[in-house]
This record gives structure tokens, C-alpha cells and sequence, in this order.
């Protein structure tokens, strides 16, 4: 009896023993400490691209924008609103980042923007609140009515460059943290001038939105002459507190090449 329990034992030890040293005999897998986690690398921008890649884009590009136009039919709950959606992910990412108290929206439209940024904020900083700025009033007479709307936005009816608009904005403003999104006039002249205006709003970490700086050649509507992306292009040459971060352009397609201006200093 004694000498079967013994030999129980002795086996369900062998078991515990033989487990054991299979497990510690395998083959270990090397922990992949030098390879970074996807989200960490390097993002593949379109200057990364071939030539014959670039051409792609480019062309998906035409057909995204000019032959489908299906931005300008998008509605944001009900609203029409032209606003690209990857360029919306991008504005949220920042957004959320940077946390601003106050968004200052050129170019109001149908009033779909400024619903989103609202709705944005409510999540990042409830108190927080937008400004949008339109030389017409076309709102849309649902966007008005929303209840975040009438919370969150206040719409100033003007021009951008307008001095009584630009101090009614700088009040405003006072000791709050600015994101400047610039969706109006989309001629040089003018966004420089947003630019010139109201760059001193915005925070170092925080970031100016040149949007549609895609007209003029870039890559589309070539015929549109100068427009957002040459005034970055003059902006950048007076003003070193910026620099254009192209991480933000990592979807390829964008409204706004060279628009997402991050304050550095
Ligand atoms: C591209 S739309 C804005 C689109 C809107 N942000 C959206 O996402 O739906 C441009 C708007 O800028 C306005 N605009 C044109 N010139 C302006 C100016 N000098 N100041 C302010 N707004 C202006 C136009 O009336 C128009 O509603």
C-alpha cells in the first residue's frame, strides 16, 4: 500500500518536474525591443512616395474632390457642411491635444463647422466655446437652433480682417487658449491677413488650421491663382513661431497641405 502511494508521488512529481523543464527548455522568443510599435514610426507622407505613387493620390485626389464634389454634399447632423473628413479626425486629434478654450473659426457657411468644433470641444474642455465669422449670415436655421450652438458658438457677422471684428475677437480672447481654423476668402491676400491678424492668439503647443490650401495647384484647381498655400508660404518667411507639421497630413489626402501650423515659440 505504502510502496503504491510512494510511487504515486514519485510520478506526479516526474509530471510536475518533466513540465517544468520542457517549459523552461523552449525556445524564448526575443522581446522585439527594437522595432518601435506601429503608432510610434515615422509617418509615411507624400513626399515619402514615388513619383508613380504621388501621381495616385494626386489623381484619387481630382476624383475625391473636383469630379465627385461629394465634400460640399456632406451635412453634419443635417447641416451642410464642407469639411473634409480626414482633415475632421486630424482637427480633433489636435483639438484634443491641445485643449483650447476658445476656437476661432473663419468662413462660417451653413454653420456645420462650427457645430462640429463645438461638439468637439464639449468633450475636450466643456467650458470651452467658438467664435465663427462670416461676412454673410447663411446659417442654416437648424444650426442655429441647436442647443450646443446656442451653449457654445457665438457667430460674428463681418469680415475676418475687419478691424472691429479682429478686437471684438482679441477681447474675447483675453488670457483664453486660441485654435484658429481659417475657412473664408481663400485668396493669398486675405489669409494672410487672418494670419497677420490673429497669429498672436494662438498659443505656443497650439496650431493654426489653413484650410483648402489644396486650390491653386496643390494638386487641384490650378487655375484659382495664389491662394492659402502661398500665404503660409510668405507667413512662414516673416513669422519663426511656426512651423508646418506635416505629421498631420499622414491620411495623404488633405484640404489643408502645409496648413496644420503648430506654434513653437
Ligand atoms: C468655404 S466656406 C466655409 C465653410 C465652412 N467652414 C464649413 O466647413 O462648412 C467660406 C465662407 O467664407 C465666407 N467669407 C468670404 N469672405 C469672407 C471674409 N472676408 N470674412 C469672413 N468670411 C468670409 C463666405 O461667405 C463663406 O460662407
Amino acid at each position: 500500500m505504502l510502496n503504491r502511494m510512494n510511487l504515486r508521488t514519485v510520478s506526479a512529481l516526474l509530471v510536475v518536474v518533466a513540465t517544468f523543464v520542457a517549459f523552461a527548455t523552449l525556445p524564448q522568443v526575443a522581446p522585439a525591443t527594437d522595432e518601435k510599435p506601429k503608432a510610434q514610426r515615422k509617418a509615411v507622407l507624400i513626399d515619402d512616395l514615388t513619383p508613380g505613387q504621388r501621381d495616385l493620390v494626386n489623381r484619387f485626389y481630382h476624383l475625391f474632390t473636383s469630379k465627385t464634389q461629394g465634400v460640399m454634399r456632406s451635412k453634419w447632423f443635417g447641416v451642410l457642411t464642407w469639411q473634409h473628413p480626414f482633415d475632421l479626425w486630424i482637427t480633433q486629434e489636435i483639438m484634443t491635444e491641445v485643449r483650447p478654450d476658445l476656437v476661432v473659426e473663419a468662413g462660417t457657411f451653413r454653420g456645420g463647422s462650427a457645430i462640429i468644433w463645438a461638439m468637439m470641444l464639449e468633450h475636450i474642455n466643456p467650458g470651452g466655446s467658438v467664435i465663427t465669422i462670416d461676412i454673410n449670415d447663411r446659417r442654416e436655421e437648424r444650426a442655429k437652433q441647436m442647443p450646443i450652438s446656442k451653449r457654445k458658438v457665438t457667430f460674428l457677422l463681418g469680415s475676418s480682417t475687419d478691424p472691429e471684428i479682429v478686437a471684438k475677437v482679441k477681447a474675447r480672447a483675453r488670457g483664453k487658449k486660441v485654435m484658429l481654423i481659417l475657412d473664408s476668402l481663400h485668396t493669398r491676400d486675405h489669409v494672410l491677413d487672418e494670419l497677420r491678424a490673429y497669429w498672436k492668439l494662438v498659443p505656443v503647443g497650439g496650431y493654426i488650421i489653413v484650410q483648402d490650401s489644396v486650390i491653386g495647384g496643390h494638386p487641384i484647381a490650378p487655375g484659382r491663382g495664389p491662394g492659402p498655400w502661398e500665404a503660409v508660404e510668405d507667413f512662414m518667411k516673416e513669422n519663426n513661431h511656426f512651423i508646418i507639421d506635416k505629421e498631420r497630413e499622414r491620411f495623404l489626402l488633405t484640404n489643408n497641405p502645409n496648413g496644420f501650423l503648430k506654434r513653437v515659440r
